[in-house]
């Protein structure tokens, strides 16, 4: 008996893959029968020469997706980029416009994950357990240089309260902290949960910990910088989970050297696309701004990790399918902050 010839599903090639990726994306692909095609390397203008016969792009964070690469996708006959993340300031959207392509994301897939490291951040760099791990483990059992404060009281800054915003308010409005905050729109639904909106300037001037969680833009881009750090409370913390180019390295280190900053903890660096989601421990690193920070014992620095959760995963891989079904089947997403282009 013949069988009858089915016609292939559409190809969907990742970039930038990680082993965490394909198995999360194998997994959930069960439902949706796509071929993939998983590259280790990032997207760019030279690498994008890898696709052929490919429907859709998945990208990451440190994929470059500039107009270069989104010409050649184009001339390509890719129709669709799938960010498979939150933030998309590496896809120039006017580009994806002018070559006709459909540009999609997964808004809040877990803003749980992210607003809980943040938190992690913050505690580490406060009680130092970091520290005391590795101690007892010598059988140092003292307590000098393990200081740390209460919580409690403190007034914690938050700037950007969207999906991420909003989860991380929730959490240090339950330690009993005061929470400010400041974004281009007033949320009431927050203000009736005690935050408080207030200016840019009032965040920087009374605030002991600011947390940043707004996106990269050109108003944001180097958001703490020299004036900004002048504003702060001496020993400031500072805890960034957004994206590195919110901070503008130099100023930060001069603040730590100078001791205006007490704490940083930084899950995102404006270089990371050379570093990070990458084993580098028999390299010798060149850039010397990121090995001059994570010289600083008031530092934490961790590898972009803060999406980094079984839920977390398993809703990235689930939209990403939903977003490209919807985008093949109606040129359109029913979630309107899924679809960017
Ligand atoms: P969202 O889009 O829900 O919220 C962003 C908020 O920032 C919005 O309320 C917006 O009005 C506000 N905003 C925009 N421009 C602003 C400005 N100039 N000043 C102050 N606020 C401004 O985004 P979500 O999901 O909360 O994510 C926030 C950021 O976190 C993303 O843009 C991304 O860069 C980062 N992120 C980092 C992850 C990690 O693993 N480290 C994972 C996911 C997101």
């Amino acid at each position: 008996m013949k069988h009858p010839v089915l016609p292939l599903k559409p190809k969907v090639a990742f970039f930038s893959t990680q082993v965490y990726d394909k198995v999360f994306f194998e997994k959930y692909n069960i439902d949706f029968g796509y071929q993939l095609d998983f590259f280790d390397t990032q997207l760019n203008e030279k690498t994008v020469k890898l696709i052929s016969n490919t429907d859709v792009v998945c990208v990451f964070v440190n994929d470059v997706v500039n107009e270069a690469v989104i010409k050649q996708l184009a001339e390509r006959k890719v129709r669709i980029i799938a960010l498979r993340c939150a933030g998309f300031n590496n896809v120039n959207l006017e580009a994806a416009k002018k070559y006709n392509l459909k540009v999609c994301r997964v808004p809040a897939y877990s803003p749980e994950a992210v607003a809980e490291h943040a938190i992690a951040m913050i505690l580490t760099l406060n009680r130092k357990t970091h520290k005391a791990y590795n101690r007892v483990r010598e059988q140092n059992f003292s307590l000098n240089g393990l200081l740390g404060f209460d919580l409690h009281g403190k007034t914690v800054g938050i700037i950007g309260t969207g999906n991420i915003g909003k989860a991380f308010a929730k959490i240090v409005t339950g330690f009993g902290c005061k929470v400010l905050a400041f974004d281009i729109v007033t949320d009431s639904e927050m203000e009736k949960d005690g935050v408080t909106f207030v200016s840019l300037e009032t965040i920087f001037k009374e605030s002991d910990i600011i947390s940043l969680h707004c996106p990269l833009n050109e108003k944001t881009k180097h958001l703490i910088d020299k004036k900004s750090l002048s504003m702060m409370k001496e020993h400031v913390m500072i805890i960034n989970t957004s994206r590195g180019g919110l901070i503008e390295t130099a100023c930060v280190i001069e603040g730590l050297k100078e001791g205006k900053i007490g704490y940083l903890g930084i899950d995102v660096y404006d270089q990371e696309e050379k570093l990070f989601f990458t084993d580098h421990s028999e390299d010798i690193i060149q850039d010397d701004a990121i090995q001059r920070l994570m010289s600083f014992p008031n530092v934490l620095v961790t590898a972009h990790q803060a999406f980094f959760t079984n839920e977390a995963l398993t809703q990235i891989a689930l939209v990403t399918f939903n977003n490209i079904e919807s985008l093949l089947a109606q040129n359109d997403i029913d979630n309107k902050a899924a679809l960017l282009v």
